[in-house]
């Protein structure tokens, strides 16, 4: 859907790439993709692909390396950002966003999920969950949890949602229960609260978790409750 909205498929970059899960599927539309990561660690599980080209991009990297690394200005057709934006100085990524975009044709797009529909019992006791999670929860975290409804994105429409309404997609995928209680472990809130002691995972939610699921062998397709704001720039 993105790619065919650019105007060029020469060079896509994908920010936040982390494994480089979301710079693979980007890598089948565009002849080069850089996938870029603050954390060396997270590149450590980077999947190669004759086309991704991974780069680590410290915080100290200033705005001007960033677009020499990219090849300079007006040259990037594609920049994806997904499950990250909300971590980001947005002022600054923006700025740097609107150099290095191909103007006109160019396109930024940044997406996220905030909810798996798993079943209407599951769902129930995720929701239960949910709202002990929320008492963690850091202030980015707060604007995918938002439905990225409230996060700034100045740029100009392409017609894929609107402002204040970013496009809703449902991504069905085929999970284990493990798969599932991965990602929730892998949250940052998850994380806060149990650097301030608290499991939000303890041995026994997880139990009630996996025998809603239908125990740890049953595949389930769920449905991934994502949004994203994709829009493109006409002057620096
Ligand atoms: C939740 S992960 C998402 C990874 C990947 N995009 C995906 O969809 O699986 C968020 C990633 O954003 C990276 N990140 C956070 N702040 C960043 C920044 N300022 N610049 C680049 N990457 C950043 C983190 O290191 C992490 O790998």
């Amino acid at each position: 859907m993105l790619a065919a909205r650019t105007s060029h498929h020469s060079l896509a970059w994908d920010v936040g790439t982390g494994n480089g899960q979301a710079a693979l599927g980007v890598a089948e539309h565009y002849e080069q993709v850089i996938a870029a990561d603050v954390s060396e660690g997270q590149l450590s599980f980077a999947m190669s692909h004759p086309r991704v080209r991974y780069v680590h991009t410290p915080e100290s990297m200033t705005e001007d390396e960033m677009v020499a690394l990219m090849g300079g200005e007006n040259r990037v057709d594609l920049i994806t950002v997904a499950t990250a934006a909300h971590w980001f100085d947005l002022t600054k990524f923006y700025k740097l966003a609107k150099r290095l975009l191909r103007k006109p044709g160019g396109i930024i797009a940044v997406w996220a999920y905030n909810d798996i529909d798993v079943s209407p019992e599951f769902n129930t006791i995720s929701e239960r969950l949910r709202e002990k999670f929320s008492h963690f929860r850091s202030a980015d975290a707060k604007y995918a949890v938002e439905g990225y409804r409230n996060l700034p994105f100045p740029f100009e429409s392409v017609g894929l949602g609107h402002e204040g309404q970013p496009m809703q997609l449902e991504i069905p995928k085929e999970l284990l229960f493990e798969g599932y209680l991965k990602i929730a472990k892998s949250t940052s809130t998850f994380e806060l609260a149990k650097e301030q002691g608290v499991d939000l995972l303890s041995e026994e939610v997880i139990e009630e978790l996996e025998s809603s699921w239908g125990g740890p062998s049953k595949v389930r397709t769920v449905t991934y409750k994502a949004f994203m704001h994709a829009r493109t720039v006409t002057k620096n």
